[in-house]
């Protein structure tokens, strides 16, 4: 299949290194390819310049956003939360039609926080929408020609992409969206990951639960003394 990874960070690279494995053609994403590929400075998560990353998998395409999302019968989100309405709405024409997973996380940074976290931004970042919306729900009504799936975001995105790294894969992973054709699509692909226990939430606005369980996430893995971006897993036990 045909599969767009919107975004340059950890997560998408996760996804797209496990992707070509698993023999589907990858078309990465960055707003400019051609300045993405000039940096030389690992980015704020310590994750190697992207040229360099992109030289030790071959077979990845990288392109902007508009053109990878274009070129796909899939696309997964892993554009950071705070800009992702934005982003995805400028390019809404070549997303229609089509499934979108979004695993992001609509992050707030506020450095003048009086919560200090031992995150690379030294706060924990707040989120909004919350509670009475979520990103995902703000996507779906921004593109109203995709059909939105959550899923993923519950998790780092090395674990979704190789669930039997933890737990010999004995955990859960949950979808929610309102297009039951897509919620498939996403449930085929964490299937191929390696998932056995995925959890349909039901409509898309489950989303609002799933992102934020995103403190809970961090709150867990800083008690099992891991960095910010931990590796374990959640089981819903039935
Ligand atoms: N990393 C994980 O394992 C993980 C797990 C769960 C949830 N999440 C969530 O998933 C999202 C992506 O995470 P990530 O770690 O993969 O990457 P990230 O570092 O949070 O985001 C990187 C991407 O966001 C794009 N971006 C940043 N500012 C932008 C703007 N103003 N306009 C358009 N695009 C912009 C960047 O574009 P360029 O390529 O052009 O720089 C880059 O592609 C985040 O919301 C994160 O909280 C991540």
């Amino acid at each position: 299949m045909k599969i767009a990874v919107l975004g340059t960070g950890g997560g998408a690279r996760a996804h797209a290194a496990r992707l070509v494995e698993l023999g589907h053609e990858v078309f990465a994403s960055t707003r400019d390819p051609e300045a993405t590929l000039a940096r030389t400075e690992p980015d704020i998560m310590g994750n190697v310049p992207y040229s360099q990353w992109l030289a030790d998998h071959p077979g990845i395409t990288l392109k902007s956003f508009g053109d990878a999302a274009g070129a796909a019968d899939l696309v997964i989100n892993g554009i950071d939360g705070h800009n992702a309405v934005a982003a995805l709405t400028a390019i809404a024409d070549r997303l229609a039609g089509k499934t979108l997973i979004d695993y992001a996380v609509p992050y707030v940074y506020q450095h003048d926080s009086e919560h200090p976290w031992p995150t690379p931004w030294g706060v924990m970042p707040k989120l909004e929408p919350c509670d009475t919306d979520s990103l995902a729900e703000q996507i779906q009504r921004a593109l109203p020609a995709t059909k939105v799936v959550k899923s993923f975001v519950t998790q780092e995105q090395s674990t979704v992409v190789d669930p039997a790294s933890v737990g010999e894969g004995d955990h859960t992973m949950f979808v929610a969206g309102d297009h039951t054709d897509a919620k498939q699509q996403a449930t085929d692909l964490l299937t191929s990951y390696g998932w056995s226990d995925i959890l349909d939430l039901g409509p898309l606005v489950c989303a609002r639960g799933m992102e934020m369980y995103a403190h809970m996430h961090s709150a867990i893995g800083f008690s099992l003394g891991q960095q910010f971006g931990g590796h374990f897993g959640i089981k819903v036990v039935r």
